[in-house]
């Protein structure tokens, strides 16, 4: 491929690089390009696993998920000391390791690895092209894999951190919720359990998948309001007396002040559940007594979970109830108490909603 041919297949690859946020996708748009503008056989993007002692790779052309010590063979030897390598006899290389080749019935011929760094320096892989067709792979072939190996890593690297901060929010917030919770001997499952039940709402009637997503997190926090109750309330053994239930009810726009005001889209949503979780369809409910769709979508797939999820379960003022007995009070309360399409819904799936409620029972 000519000098000018190369760029061109670069630019035209940039901009669905930039776009694409799948790091599996983006792992083999990558080795497709190299394999292109290097004209060899195949590319293979190798990661260090968390362990540090192999080298495994999903993107390698023709041939299935290869692992690898990481201290053996030329991608080994460029793992470990962080150098370029270009081999274009491998069998006559002594670093070479040709069990690789035994295992998957190919031939090396010629290798070219160049290692991928961090942000701190440290090595997280090796990209390496196999079998340069026509001739030996040159410096400019180094060149052009380097820089290939410069989008790799930090694409790696920020999917990485976004993964591990995504998880880290989630847990907090998780925990946040619970936390609320805490004053009712609520177990930490019972707000799980609202989370998925709410995103399978979601997911049924057909909502996107980062909206359901963010229903699985959102919708636990519908009671963080409880913080500013008194304990004695949602603890009495017995039914709250008026007093005591106008204080209750105050929940609802205690977490609404909590969570309102923030430019996160998931916070947002949260706000609008811990305002509407108790409202219902025919304008009975609470706090402001709302009515069918002024009720935000979020508040009334909220209301559904969370209720099936309370009667399933004891409480300090009821015993728990049997699933028959759930399943025909909430029927009857269609278009009372719910929106009735969100109703047949959850209903037309109890076989799902009884697993994660299997799945994530509380401890005896
Ligand atoms: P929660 O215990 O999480 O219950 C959530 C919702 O599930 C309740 O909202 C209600 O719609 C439904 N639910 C739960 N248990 C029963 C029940 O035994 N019968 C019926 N028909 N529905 C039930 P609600 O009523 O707006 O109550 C909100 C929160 O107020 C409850 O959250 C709980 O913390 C507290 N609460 C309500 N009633 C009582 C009570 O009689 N005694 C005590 N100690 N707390 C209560
Ligand atoms: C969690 O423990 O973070 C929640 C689990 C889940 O919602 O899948
Ligand atoms: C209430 O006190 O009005 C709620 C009664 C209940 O469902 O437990
Ligand atoms: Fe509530
Ligand atoms: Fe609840």
């Amino acid at each position: 491929m000519s000098e000018l041919g190369r760029i061109k297949v670069l630019l035209s690859s940039a901009e669905k690089i930039n776009r694409e946020k799948d790091i599996d996708k983006l792992l083999i748009i990558l080795s497709n390009l190299a394999r292109e503008i290097l004209e060899v056989e195949r590319c293979s993007l190798f990661l260090l696993d968390s362990s540090g002692k192999e080298l495994w790779t999903k993107v390698a052309h023709g041939v299935d998920e290869i692992r690898v010590p990481s201290d053996k063979g030329i991608v080994g030897w460029v793992a470990k000391n962080g150098e370029s390598l270009i081999v274009n006899d491998a069998y006559s290389d002594n670093r070479f390791n040709p069990e690789v080749d035994r295992e998957t019935g190919y031939r090396t011929r010629s290798i070219l690895a160049v290692p991928l760094f961090n942000r701190k320096g440290e090595v997280l892989g090796v990209f390496q092209a196999v079998n340069k067709r026509e001739s030996d792979f040159s410096k400019e072939d180094l060149e052009l894999l380097s820089l290939l190996s410069g989008y790799a890593s930090s694409a790696i690297e920020n999917s990485l951190l976004e993964k591990k901060v995504k998880e880290a929010y989630r847990e907090a917030v998780m925990r946040l919720s619970f936390a609320a919770e805490y004053k009712d001997p609520e177990t930490y499952n019972h707000i799980v359990r609202v989370g998925l039940f709410a995103r399978l709402m979601g997911e049924k009637i057909g909502l996107d998948r980062e909206v359901c997503e963010n229903l699985t997190i959102s919708a636990p926090m519908h009671d963080v309001g409880k913080i500013g109750i008194p304990d004695a309330i949602p603890l009495k053994k017995g039914k709250l007396d008026d007093w005591e239930w106008e204080v209750m009810k105050r929940h609802t726009i205690i977490g609404y002040e909590i969570l309102k005001n923030s430019s996160s889209e998931l916070l947002q949503m949260a706000s609008l559940i811990a305002l509407d979780h108790h409202e219902r369809w025919d304008g009975e409910g609470y706090p402001h007594g709302k009515k069918g769709e002024e009720i935000s979508l979020w508040g009334r797939i909220t209301a559904v979970a969370d209720v099936f999820d309370a009667l399933l379960s004891k409480r300090p003022y009821k015993e728990a109830w049997s699933v028959e007995r759930t399943v025909d009070y909430m029927r009857n309360l269609k278009e009372k108490a719910f929106d009735p399409e969100l109703i047949d819904v959850f209903f037309e799936h109890l076989e799902e909603v009884l697993q994660i409620r299997e799945r994530y029972r509380d401890e005896e």
